[in-house]
């Protein structure tokens, strides 16, 4: 079982996502000095309580969710855009998509800060 703070490294490539406890720990690629970019933010979407350790790093670096495919700031852990649908519904729903937006703008994520030591990718 994993560690609750920690993740191997060699599990986070680039534009991926993994689980630590309450956590979803992910890898946004290189920046600008090459080095990968770790973060990490509570698991529970904002929408409907999917786990977002099991979504998607885009290419922007935001993290996707599985279910309606809101996306997050990682490093703010605000949602910068609504979800695509409810329930079991996927498709357009734009006012409330917008008003969800909103709401996740306020009520973020929360950040905790996540780096590489030695072989693991650390929370601190
Ligand atoms: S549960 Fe995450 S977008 Fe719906």
């Amino acid at each position: 079982m994993p560690d609750r703070d920690s993740v191997p490294a060699a599990d986070l490539p680039a534009r991926t996502v993994r689980r630590a406890g309450d956590w979803a720990v992910g890898n946004r690629g290189p920046g600008p000095d090459g080095e990968d970019r770790y973060f990490a933010v509570s698991r529970l979407c904002r929408h409907q309580l999917a786990d977002l350790s099991e979504g998607t790093v885009d290419a922007d670096g935001c993290l996707v969710c599985p279910w309606h495919q809101s996306r997050y700031d990682v490093r703010t852990g605000e949602m910068v855009e609504g979800p695509r649908g409810f329930l079991g519904y996927h498709g357009p729903t734009p006012g409330y998509t917008q008003l969800v937006r909103l709401l996740g703008s306020i009520a973020r994520l929360r950040v905790r800060r996540a780096t590489r030591q030695g072989d693991d990718v650390v929370l601190e």
